[in-house]
């Protein structure tokens, strides 16, 4: 049986990887779907494709999500479930971080995805979920990461104070960790083909199952924290990561 019927749920970065991948599994679950993204052709192109309503966002632009907020209330569209998982990553050693680095991540990982829960949370249903999608680089201390790790640490702090405040209205708040996931995001990262296959390889050896998750596998647990399966978890981080968070002395 379907376990999303009736439920109308919105994904932010829906066009691409584990959004897209998210989407797909929602549809088929029996959800209404809205996914957002910054890139006009590739939103319309993947709602499209996945029979699911494509909006328009930039969430590093208030203004932007101002819009957003407006086009679901001309659709008097009211949400059962958010997953916030537009995000960036780029990397660099601690101390060649620029100025332009940090703002760039933290205004599209942190601020923008804060304000786009402010602004939604209106349209939110009362025994809503929201699933913020995080990583296992909050914890990890992966060389190079600084930025993005503490833009990931943020929104698992953010998560656990939400889930207090917004648990009279039965809204649960919990947080997806992945770990290495095949998606698109590795191309952006500044790399050529070479450096790419190089960062996989040393990142699968580290992995306790050797290879990358498949977008599909956080998708998910989507499923399973947007529904009423997961009815009493909230204020957790879930970890999705195939091993690489065990410590491996011996592996
Ligand atoms: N892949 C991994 O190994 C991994 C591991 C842990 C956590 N994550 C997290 O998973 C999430 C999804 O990443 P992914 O791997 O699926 O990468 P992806 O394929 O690059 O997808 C990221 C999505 O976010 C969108 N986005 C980026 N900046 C945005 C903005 N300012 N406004 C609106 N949308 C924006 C992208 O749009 P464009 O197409 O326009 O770029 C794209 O749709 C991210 O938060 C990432 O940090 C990924």
């Amino acid at each position: 049986m379907a376990r999303l019927t009736q439920l109308t749920t919105l994904i932010t970065g829906g066009n691409s990887g584990i959004g897209y991948a998210t989407a797909k599994k929602f549809k088929e679950e029996g959800a209404v779907v809205i996914i957002t993204g910054r890139n006009a052709h590739a939103v319309a192109q993947a709602a499209e494709e996945l029979d699911a309503v494509g909006l328009i966002s930039d969430q590093a632009d208030l203004s932007s999500l101002d819009g957003l907020v407006a086009a679901l209330n001309v659709a008097e569209s009211k949400l059962d479930a958010i997953f916030l998982n537009a995000g960036i990553a780029t990397f660099a050693p601690f101390e060649q971080m620029t100025e332009a680095h940090y703002d760039e991540i933290m205004n599209v990982n942190v601020k923008g995805v804060l304000f786009t829960l402010q602004k939604l949370l209106p349209l939110l249903n009362n025994g809503g979920s929201i699933i913020f999608n995080t990583s296992v680089n909050a914890t990890l201390g992966m060389p190079n990461s600084g930025v993005y790790a503490a833009s990931k640490a943020a929104l698992i702090a953010l998560s656990r104070v939400l889930a207090t405040e917004l648990a009279p209205r039965q809204i649960r708040v919990n947080c997806i960790s992945p770990g290495p996931v095949e998606t698109p995001v590795y191309e952006k990262l500044g790399m050529d083909s070479e450096q790419i296959a190089g960062f996989s390889k040393l990142l699968s050896e580290k992995i306790l199952l050797k290879r990358f998750a498949q977008a599909e596998e956080i998708a998910q647990l989507a499923v399973f924290l947007a529904g009423k399966e997961s009815s009493f978890i909230t204020g957790t981080e879930i970890v999705v990561d195939g091993g690489i968070t065990v410590n491996a002395v011996l592996n």
